[in-house]
């Protein structure tokens, strides 16, 4: 299909540089957002059309809206960095788009053509290129994202969708600063069932997890631990970041994609990079129990959580109902921060792109 060419309209009063820098200063994570916004509409007789980069504003919705009542949502997030000579890059934007519409098809979503993915997240970084913050760690996250437009109360997928990239400049995900996060386990609430959505990034997934993140947030952690639906036994992943496990022999563990967790490109860059640098990473099943085990046991030397949001974070400690337990020395680890620095720098470019992720703009 061809691409649609967008229609440009300016923002007609655009924040004040002043507003903007000081907007800017601190951002924190998804509360400042641009001028900005690209649209693209779908419906089954027209096929993709309407593509515009348009002022961002409030959308208006019938109340009959389809995904207000059934949750046909799906999205997507990417970073867009700003690399130490003044140009611009995307962080394998093309994968982004791949899971995008991955997530479409378990939706029963119209899929959009990658190449209009891609050229719609471009729009939007051209578009507020000024609001890169000047902060250590800062980037543009983008945050594509569809839902059903359809105007009906049946239950059957939409005919007609609206797909729209707002950007959001970020700092650190973590406001707390510490230099590792502490987990809750939620043994009383899972993710994803085996057949679910687990593997789509629909707002539905995040909607059953808010519960569980309340409960953790309440006892004074940072994040929740999800196991699996079927047995309670198995780590899965976080609500919104994948998992890492490192021994002290030097070998990483990943729980596998078997369609319960989402797989996340952070998580895909962590395996290669790993591996590149000669350690031995393994997909396979965790259990919670040996995950303490080993812990305790000094088998295990090191966690980290990954995801375009929080980059790579490490765990300092865990609790399960009244226990907790510590990974290595309660800090970052040394294979979590070489990690780390070696995708960091990658994004960053200032260090070599072996595998071809970083699209410059
Ligand atoms: N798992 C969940 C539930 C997420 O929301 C995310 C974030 O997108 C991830 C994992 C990490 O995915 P990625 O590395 O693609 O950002
Ligand atoms: C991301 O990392 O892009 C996510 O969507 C996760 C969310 C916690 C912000």
């Amino acid at each position: 299909m061809l691409a649609p060419a967008f229609n440009r309209l300016p923002h007609p009063n655009p924040t004040a540089d002043d507003v903007r820098a000081a907007a800017i200063a601190d951002p924190a994570f998804g509360r400042v957002f641009t001028d900005h916004m690209v649209s693209i509409r779908y419906s089954d007789d027209k096929g993709w059309h309407d593509a515009q980069v348009m002022p961002r504003g409030p959308l208006a919705i019938d109340p009959a809206t389809a995904v207000l009542h059934y949750a046909q949502e799906i999205f997507e997030g990417l970073k867009a960095y700003r690399l130490e000579d003044g140009s611009m890059a995307l962080f394998r934007p093309e994968a982004n788009a791949a899971r995008f519409n991955a997530s479409a098809r378990r939706m029963a979503m119209a899929e959009l053509p990658e190449e209009m993915f891609i050229a719609a997240v471009k729009e939007a970084v051209a578009a507020d290129a000024h609001w890169f913050p000047p902060v250590d760690g800062g980037a543009l996250y983008l945050r594509p994202f569809m839902f059903a437009s359809e105007v009906f109360l049946g239950v059957k997928p939409a005919s007609e969708y609206q797909f729209l990239v707002i950007t959001s400049p970020v700092g650190n995900y973590f406001k707390s600063g510490a230099p590792a996060i502490s987990l809750w386990v939620s043994e009383d609430y899972t993710r994803a069932a085996p057949g679910g959505t687990g593997a789509a990034k629909c707002g539905g997934n995040y909607a059953s997890s808010l519960i569980a993140q309340r409960e953790a947030i309440a006892k004074g952690h940072d994040q929740v631990v999800f196991l699996d639906a079927a047995e309670h036994r198995w780590i899965e992943e976080l609500g919104g970041m994948n998992m890492f496990f490192v021994f002290d022999d030097g070998s990483i563990v990943t729980p596998p994609l078997t369609g319960t967790i989402l797989p996340g490109i952070t998580r895909d860059a962590i395996i290669t990079l790993a591996r590149d640098a000669g350690l031995t990473v393994r997909e396979e099943p965790y259990a919670i129990d040996q995950w303490q085990a080993d812990a305790e046991s000094g088998r295990l030397t090191e966690s980290f959580a990954c995801g375009t949001a929080a980059v790579v974070t490490p765990v300092g400690k865990v609790t399960r109902g009244e226990a907790s337990f510590t990974i290595g020395a309660g800090g970052p680890g040394q294979v979590t921060e070489m990690l780390k620095s070696k995708l960091v720098d990658i994004q960053r470019g200032r260090a070599e792109d072996p595998h071809g992720w970083v699209t410059r703009l």
